[in-house]
């Protein structure tokens, strides 16, 4: 699976966002070492707050599955009236923080307008001292 291929598959999960209220369509592609693919769309909800970024449904599907072993992520978002050029929408904090909890400090987050124009970073870019399991057990002390 390359990159353009990956971006590929989140523009047409970008397809089944229900964004009724922001109007703004996201969609993800999580690719996990083992070669699967899964997809994943914001999902808004009239009462607001239980709304669910599409990076999140993308990596909750795949660990409902069985998964934890992720290699990169692609995400295109963009207000629903673009479809070419979609500009460059970078994951929230929450999602960076989820991430986090199961992706190592190389996996690649590749942030796309359109299948030619993207940009890569790692998660240790986007969300360095970040907050982990080894803090709740003392581990990670001053000394
Ligand atoms: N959104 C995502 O799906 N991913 C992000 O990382 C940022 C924001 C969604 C949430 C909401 O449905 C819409 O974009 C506007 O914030």
């Amino acid at each position: 699976m390359d990159t353009k291929q990956l971006i590929h598959e989140a523009l047409e999960a970008r397809n089944m966002a229900w964004a009724p209220y922001s109007n703004f369509l996201v969609g993800a592609a999580l690719l996990c070492a083992n070669g699967k693919v899964y997809r994943g769309c914001n999902i808004e909800n009239a009462a607001f707050g239980p709304g669910n970024c599409a990076e999140r449904t993308a990596i909750f599907k795949a660990v409902s599955e069985g998964e934890r072993d992720f290699v990169s992520i692609a995400v295109v978002g963009g207000p629903r009236e673009n479809t070419g050029d979609l500009g460059f929408a970078y994951p929230c904090g929450v999602c960076r923080q989820v991430m986090l909890e199961f992706c190592k400090p190389d996996f690649e987050i590749i942030v796309a307008a359109n299948q030619e124009t993207y940009k890569r970073h790692t998660l240790a870019e986007l969300l360095p001292k970040g907050f982990k399991a080894k803090e709740l057990s003392g581990a990670n002390t001053a000394k």
